[in-house]
């Protein structure tokens, strides 16, 4: 078999996206377009991957190089098209970077959701010597270049809907953007290709006719799910993508046993500001509510339950865990780690660093950062913890805080093994609860507390006897 180069067609504008984004990486699942296909051509075992770029060349560049440098699998290069010409007029710009011994795979940049499973059955058809031409039938096929196929069903041109007769446009079988091609072969047929079109562009899709006149067989795969090669033109088209991407995603979950409330309210995304692709893995008996957004890599344990309307990033949630509906978890890079059988929300904020041991609960408006809570700790209400140590069993009043930031610098608060901070206490760090103590409710805790006994810092309470409130002067106005 001959290697498999790619050909990624990425120059376009896209006027339609109204967006100053170039159009190839406007995300998708949180990742760009482009890297969905990049990603594809890794799975088909590319040798090499070339992208043509106009359009906000300098980005697309520099987010190729990127993923490329992490390790895509491929040898990426990247051919500039300036001024944009037509699809013809691109490949003739890549095929200085394409080797005459290699089968050409051309696909679009903004085309994100086709299968490897797909190009792989079009490399086959085209068994290193064919054209090949991945096609779908529409309802509506208005726009794009039809499959015009003789009396013997032998597929004889392209032809694009404004050079189009009124019998070529009632054609359902259209071009899907997507061939495969000897590269020997497309190098002497790019360079006959005129732009005598109603679009004055050089198209890519005149090579049909040079084949068939050559005597290169010709040959169609029509796929069905026209989702496949779907294009996105429009913040709407990127929206359907999205959703026909995410409901992929919840099948494939839900197939793994997963019970999703609903597979269309369900979103997993990469995390993109950290480079962290998207991953979920539960185990069994997972529930999922509606209305969930994950992002980057997270793993659920066996019978734990996300309540509705939770985002959770990058963080571990163990078995038998419940996170009550509308929990903000996000372990950003140092991650979030849930015990098993731990409580949190509903309503919680788990920041990077918070480490909760097991039966821990953290109830509504409780936000944890840098913190480990030991197993059976609770703080249930209106709570912060910052750069804290808990110990086990300790109970947590409603309104209480770590004051952990001077200004300048962090500083640890140390609450140890059965302590009780009683409400609305303020524990200036660093300081250290010695265990078993009680802090009185409303205290300002700036020294250390020895174990057990009971800390309070606050003013006594005071009572002035036959005290006057100020009265309204009688009245005048
Ligand atoms: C093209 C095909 C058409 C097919 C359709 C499928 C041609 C002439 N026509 O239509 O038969 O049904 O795709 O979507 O090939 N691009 C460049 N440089 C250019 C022009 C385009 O890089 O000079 C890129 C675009 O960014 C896009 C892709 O090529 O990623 C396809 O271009 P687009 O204009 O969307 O397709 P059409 O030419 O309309
Ligand atoms: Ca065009």
């Amino acid at each position: 078999m001959n290697p498999i180069d790619i050909a990624v067609m990425a120059a376009g504008k896209g006027t339609r996206m109204k967006s100053r984004t170039p159009k190839v990486l406007q995300k998708l699942a949180g990742r760009p377009l482009l890297g969905h296909v990049l990603d594809t051509a890794a799975q088909l075992r590319a040798r090499s991957v070339v992208v043509i770029t106009g359009h906000g060349a300098t980005e697309v560049e520099a987010f190729g190089a990127n993923l490329a440098g992490a390790g895509a699998g491929f040898d990426l290069q990247f051919a500039r098209q300036e001024p944009q010409l037509g699809t013809g007029h691109a490949m003739q710009q890549a095929m200085p970077r394409l080797a005459d011994d290699g089968l050409v795979v051309v696909l679009s940049g903004d085309v994100p959701l086709t299968e490897a499973a797909t190009l792989q059955a079009l490399v086959d058809a085209a068994q290193g010597e064919r054209l090949a031409l991945l096609s779908v039938t529409l309802a509506d096929p208005s726009g794009y270049g039809r499959i015009v196929r003789g009396a013997g069903g032998a597929v004889q041109r392209i032809v694009e809907h404004k050079d189009a007769s009124a019998a070529e446009r009632a054609i359902g079988e259209i071009y899907s953007g997507i061939m495969a091609v000897p590269a020997r072969l497309l190098r002497g047929w790019l360079t006959r290709l005129t732009n005598h079109n109603a679009q004055g562009e050089y198209y890519l899709t005149d090579v049909v006719a040079m084949a068939v006149a050559d005597g290169v067989p010709v040959v169609a795969h029509c796929i069905q799910d026209a989702l496949q090669v779907a294009g996105v033109n429009s913040p709407l088209q990127l929206a359907e993508l999205e959703r026909a991407h995410q409901l992929r995603q919840a099948r494939a979950l839900m197939e793994a046993g997963v019970r999703l409330a609903d597979p269309a309210r369900f979103d997993l995304r990469d995390d993109a500001r950290r480079g962290v692709r998207a991953e979920l893995r539960c185990g069994p008996d997972v529930d999922i509510d509606v209305g969930c957004i994950f992002t980057g890599r997270v793993e659920i344990g066996e019978g734990a339950q996300i309540g509705a309307h939770c985002c959770i990033a990058n963080a571990r949630i163990e078995a038998g865990a419940v996170i009550h509906p509308y929990t903000h978890i996000d372990g950003e890079a140092a991650g979030v780690h849930v015990g098993p059988g731990a409580l949190v929300g509903p309503f919680a904020r788990l920041r990077p660093g918070a480490d909760l041991g097991p039966e821990v609960h953290i109830g509504n408006f409780v936000e944890v950062k840098n913190s480990s809570l030991a197993a059976g700790a609770k703080a249930n209400h209106l709570a912060y913890l910052g750069d804290a140590v808990v110990g086990e069993r300790v109970n947590y009043g409603a309104g209480s805080i770590t004051a952990n930031y001077d200004g300048a610098r962090k500083h640890r608060t140390v609450i140890e093994a059965d302590v009780h901070v009683g409400s609305n206490c303020v524990l200036v760090a660093p300081v250290t609860i010695g265990a078993g103590g009680t802090v009185g409710g409303g205290s300002t805790i700036t020294r250390d507390t020895p174990p057990g006994g009971l800390s309070v810092a606050r003013g006594r309470q005071a009572h002035i006897a036959n005290w006057q409130r100020p009265a309204k002067p009688q009245g005048g106005g």
